[in-house]
C-alpha cells in the first residue's frame, strides 16, 4: 500500500526540521514531541506526546502508514544516568515499535546512529553495517541505547513483519554542538565522519519510498571516498545520493 501518512517523533528537534522540510509536500505529516515545535508547519498536525508513555505514543500512531522515529537523548546527554537512556531511547523505541504493530503502521524508519556499532579495532574501513564492532567507555549509554533500539526494530520485523529501516547518520554538521569538519594535519584514512542534515533527510525520504527493502540498516554519511562509514550500500539499495560533501576539504582517497 502506498505510504501517504507519516508520523515524525522528536519533531521539535534539530534534525527533524530538515526531514519535515523534505517530506511535507509529499506526505501528510503528523508531528509529535514532548515539547511544542518552534516553527509552525501549517500542513502538519502536532500531537504532544511522551515517547516513554505507551498509550500516548500509540494514540499518535493511529492511522499512520509510516513512522520516522527521531527521539533520543542527544544534547547535553553526558553525565545523565543510564536509566534515562533506558527510558527515553530503549523503552521509547520499544513503545514506538509496539505502537506501529498495534496500529497497523507499515513501516518504521528508525533514526539510529553510526554510534550503534562502533568499529572494532582492526576492522576494515570504511565500516560496513555488519562488520565487527566493539563498544568503548566514552559514550556507552548513548551507543548501547542506539544499538538496542536497532535490536527492537529487528525483533518487531521478525515477529510481526513490520518493515524497519534503520538510518545511521554520521555526525550531523551545523547542529550548534559540532564545530563541523576541518581537514586534519595528518590524514588517517578514512577519517571523515560527518553528514549534512539535508542528506540525512534525503536518506529518510528514500527509506520511506523504497519497496525493495523490508529490513535493513544504512549509514547516512557524506558521499566521500574518505568517509569512515560506508554509504555505498545506502546508494545501491535505497538510491541515497549525498549532495553536500564538503568539496572544499580534499578527499583523501
Ligand atoms: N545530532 C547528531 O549529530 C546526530 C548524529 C547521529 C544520529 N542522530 C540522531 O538523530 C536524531 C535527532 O537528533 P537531533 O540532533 O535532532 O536531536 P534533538 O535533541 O534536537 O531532538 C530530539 C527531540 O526528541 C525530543 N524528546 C526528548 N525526549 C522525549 C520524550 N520522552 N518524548 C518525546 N520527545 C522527546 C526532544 O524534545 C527533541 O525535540 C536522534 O535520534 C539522534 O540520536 C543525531
Amino acid at each position: 500500500m502506498a505510504i501517504e501518512k507519516v508520523l515524525i517523533t522528536g519533531a521539535s528537534g534539530y534534525l527533524a526540521q530538515f526531514i519535515i522540510e523534505r517530506l511535507h509536500t509529499k506526505y501528510q505529516l503528523t508531528l509529535t514531541d514532548i515539547v511544542e515545535p518552534k516553527s509552525d508547519f501549517d500542513e502538519a498536525t502536532f500531537i504532544k506526546a511522551d515517547v516513554t508513555n505507551a498509550y500516548e505514543i500509540e494514540a499518535a500512531c493511529a492511522e499512520q502508514d509510516a513512522v520516522v522515529h527521531l527521539v533520543a537523548l542527544v544534547r547535553e546527554r553526558h553525565g545523565k544516568p543510564h536509566s534515562l537512556f533506558a527510558d527515553v531511547m530503549v523503552k521509547g523505541t520499544w513503545n514506538v515499535a509496539e505502537a506501529c504493530v498495534r496500529q497497523g503502521v507499515q513501516k518504521l524508519v528508525n533514526i539510529s546512529s553510526i554510534s550503534a556499532c562502533p568499529p572494532a579495532p582492526g576492522t576494515k574501513l570504511p565500516y560496513q553495517v555488519d562488520a565487527p564492532f566493539q563498544f568503548g567507555g566514552g559514550d556507552l549509554y548513548y551507543a548501547l541505547a542506539k544499538h538496542l533500539g536497532e535490536q527492537i526494530g529487528l525483533a518487531y520485523h521478525q515477529a510481526h513483519g513490520l518493515q524497519v529501516i534503520h538510518v545511521r547518520p554520521g555526525v550531523i554538521a551545523g547542529d550548534g554542538l559540532n564545530p563541523g569538519p576541518s581537514a586534519p594535519e595528518v590524514v588517517t584514512n578514512p577519517w571523515f565522519v560527518y553528514v549534512d542534515p539535508r542528506d540525512v533527510a534525503q536518506c529518510v525520504e528514500r527509506a520511506i519510498e523504497t519497496e525493495n527493502v523490508n529490513y535493513g540498516a544504512y549509514n547516512a554519511v557524506a558521499g566521500r571516498t574518505d568517509s569512515r562509514f560506508d554509504w555505498k550500500q545506502a546508494e545501491e539499495e535505497l538510491g541515497y545520493s549525498p549532495e553536500h560533501n564538503w568539496d572544499e576539504i580534499p578527499d583523501s582517497d
